[in-house]
C-alpha cells in the first residue's frame, strides 16, 4: 500500500535522540527544546517560539495567551480540521464560522466582516493543505476592529504569503508537528510571535503558570502542562535542518502530479496563487461530476490497487458534536460543503517516489477509461 503520508526521518534524528538518552535529558528541560524554539521561530521570521505538546494545544495556548474567554467570539473557517474549533471551545468562547473560497480552499476574507460583532476577539485563519490564506484583507479587518489574528499554520511549515512565512504574519502562528506534517516531532506543536508579552504569558501558561524563572509553588492563574520533551524537540530540530529539502520534495511531487493529471477530465487540481508559495502538505484534488465516478467510489477503487487516500475535512457546521451543543445547526456554507463532498488527497509524503506517482496516475487513468 502506498500510504497517504509517512514521516521522513533518518540518521540525524537518531543521533539527537540518542544524545538525549545518553545525557539523561529526556524531559522538557534541555538544549534541544531551546534550540528548536529559537531556530523555528527565526525560520518564521519571529522573535519568540514556544513549544507545546501538539498543534491543538498550540492553538489553545495561543488563544489563552490573548485572554480569549467566555463571552468572546472567534472567527474561524467552517472548512478546517476540528482542532481549530475545539481550541475556541476550550476557552469557553464561541467559534463563529465563515465559508471557504473554492480555489484556495481557505477562509473567504470577503465574508469575514459581516460576522464581526462587539464580542469578536480574534480571527483565526487556517492555511489549508499547504496554501496560505490571503492575509492582507484579514490584517486590515483586524486593524479596523482591533482584533487579534491567530494563524492556524498547522499544515503549512515554510509556506509563504507575499514572501513572508505563513504563521509569521498575524499576532500568533500555531504549528503542529504530528507525524504526517512537513516537519515532525512525532507529536508536538509550537506558537510563534513577535509580541514579547504574549510570548511571556504563553511560556507561563504552558508550564502550569509557575512564576517566571522561579521554582516556587505559588500560582496566580490556571495553567496547563503543555510542555514538549527534549526528545521530541531533538527530532524536531533534526527535521528543521532539512526543511528546505522536505519542502522541495513535496513541491516537486506536486508538479509531477499536476503535469500528469492536468488533462484528466473531472479532476480539479490544487493551485498556487501568484502571491503564495504552496508547500503541498497534502496534494488535494476535487472529483467533479464530469469525472464520471463519485469521490468515494474512486477512493475505494484506489485502495483496491494499493493506494491509500483520504477524504477532505467535514465542515464544522456539519459536525454532530457542535449540533449537540446547539451550535451551527441551521447554518449553511455551500463552498465548504462542496469541498467536503468532492475533496480527497492523494499520497503526499516527502519520500514519495516518481514511479509511485506515475503508478497512481496510471491507476486513476485506467479507472476512468474503464468507465467508458
Ligand atoms: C488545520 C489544523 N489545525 C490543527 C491541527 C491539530 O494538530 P495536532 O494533531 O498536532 O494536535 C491539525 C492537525 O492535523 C490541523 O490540520
Amino acid at each position: 500500500m502506498i500510504p497517504v503520508c509517512y514521516p521522513f526521518i533518518g540518521e540525524k534524528e537518531l543521533e539527537y535522540v540518542t544524545d538525549c538518552i545518553k545525557t539523561n535529558w529526556i524531559s522538557s528541560k534541555g538544549k534541544y527544546v531551546e534550540e528548536f524554539e529559537e531556530k523555528f521561530a527565526k525560520y518564521c521570521d519571529c522573535n519568540y517560539g514556544i513549544t507545546t505538546t501538539n498543534g491543538t494545544t498550540a492553538l489553545h495556548l495561543a488563544l489563552a495567551s490573548i485572554n480569549v474567554a467566555k463571552g468572546d467570539e472567534v472567527i474561524i473557517p467552517s472548512f478546517t480540521m476540528i482542532a481549530t474549533a475545539f481550541a475556541v471551545i476550550y476557552c469557553g468562547a464561541k467559534p463563529v464560522l465563515v465559508d471557504a473560497k473554492a480555489d484556495t480552499l481557505n477562509i473567504n476574507a470577503k465574508k469575514i466582516e459581516e460576522k464581526i460583532t462587539e464580542r469578536t476577539k480574534a480571527i483565526m485563519p487556517v492555511h489549508i493543505y499547504g496554501h496560505s490564506c490571503d492575509m492582507d484583507p484579514i490584517m486590515k479587518l483586524a486593524k479596523k476592529y482591533n482584533l487579534y489574528v491567530v494563524e492556524d499554520a498547522a499544515e503549512v511549515h515554510g509556506a509563504e504569503y507575499k514572501g513572508k512565512k505563513a504563521g509569521g504574519v498575524g499576532d500568533i502562528g500555531c504549528f503542529s508537528f504530528y507525524a504526517n506534517k512537513i516537519i515532525t516531532c512525532g507529536e508536538g506543536g509550537m506558537i510563534v510571535t513577535n509580541n514579547e508579552k504574549i510570548a511571556e504569558k504563553a511560556r507561563s501558561l504552558k508550564n502550569l503558570s509557575f512564576p517566571k524563572g522561579k521554582r516556587i509553588y505559588k500560582h496566580y492563574s490556571v495553567g496547563y502542562n503543555y510542555r514538549m520533551t527534549n526528545i521530541q524537540a531533538a527530532i524536531g530540530l533534526a527535521q528543521l535542518e532539512k526543511i528546505v529539502e522536505l519542502i522541495e520534495r513535496r513541491r516537486k511531487n506536486a508538479y509531477l502530479y499536476n503535469m500528469l493529471l492536468k488533462d484528466v477530465e473531472g479532476i480539479t487540481l490544487p493551485i498556487e496563487k501568484k502571491w503564495a508559495k504552496n508547500v503541498y502538505w497534502m496534494y488535494s484534488i476535487l472529483i467533479e461530476d464530469k469525472f464520471g465516478m463519485s469521490r468515494d467510489k474512486l477512493m475505494s477503487k484506489l485502495k483496491e490497487e494499493g493506494i491509500e487516500t483520504r477524504s477532505s475535512f467535514i465542515p464544522m457546521h456539519q459536525q454532530p458534536v457542535f449540533h449537540k451543543m446547539g451550535l451551527f445547526k441551521r447554518e449553511k456554507y455551500p463552498i465548504a460543503e462542496e469541498l467536503s463532498k468532492k475533496g480527497m488527497y492523494l499520497p503526499s509524503s516527502s519520500g514519495l517516489k516518481e514511479k509511485e506517482i506515475r503508478y497512481i496516475f496510471d491507476t486513476i487513468k485506467n479507472i476512468k477509461e474503464n468507465l467508458k
